[in-house]
């Protein structure tokens, strides 16, 4: 059955750009967000980038969309729409790898096989963490993008917002106490 299509309303906060804009290293860290359920996941998305020092989300999919249309409108939950979360540009794109300079370093966070475990991982520089949605996981096509990956080491899977503000928190953490 086909998800029912839900909406954000637009808001200036968001910084909604034109398509075509590229991004260099100075927007890392930043997130990808492969097609999101819903909307709070986001929102919880924005807020914990802008809580922990990363100013770039894009997500794939048509299940959360920036544009109104047939006149529903779909808004960020009241926390998502203070003021103080302007900082991060919010994007819809099907291939936000090509946003990017080869400068940067594609990091999947996910639950696989051998992958680095969070407490030991050495975060890039100029890392851009990807992660998969509420219901599934980060596909195939997207995981071959990918030149890290990286499991939380927990007794379940997290939910999605709690796996961005890990690796987020993670990331500041050992850049506060590993110089
Ligand atoms: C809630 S999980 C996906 C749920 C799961 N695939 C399911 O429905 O059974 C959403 C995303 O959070 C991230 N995630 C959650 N727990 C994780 C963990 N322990 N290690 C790495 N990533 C995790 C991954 O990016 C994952 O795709």
């Amino acid at each position: 059955m086909k998800e029912k299509e839900v909406e954000f309303e637009l808001h200036t906060q968001h910084d909604v750009r034109k398509k075509s804009e590229l991004f260099d290293s100075s927007r890392t860290p930043a997130i990808i967000m492969h097609n999101p359920k819903y909307p709070h996941n986001v929102g919880a998305a924005v807020r914990a980038a802008s809580c922990f020092g990363s100013n770039l989300i894009i997500f794939t999919g048509d299940r959360v969309s920036l544009e109104p249309s047939n006149g529903k409108s779909y808004r960020l939950p009241r926390e998502e729409r203070m003021r103080g979360y302007k900082d991060v540009t919010l994007l819809n794109d099907q291939y936000p790898f090509n946003r990017f300079d080869k400068s940067i370093v594609p990091v999947a966070i996910e639950l696989r096989e051998n992958a680095e475990s969070l407490p030991y991982f050495e975060h890039p520089k100029h890392a851009i963490y990807v992660f998969g949605p509420e219901d599934g996981s980060i596909p195939q096509i997207m995981l071959k993008h990918c030149h890290r990956f990286v499991v939380i080491p927990s007794k379940h899977c997290v939910n999605l917002a709690a796996a961005i503000y890990l690796v987020l928190y993670d990331r500041i953490m050992k850049e506060l106490t590993q110089k």
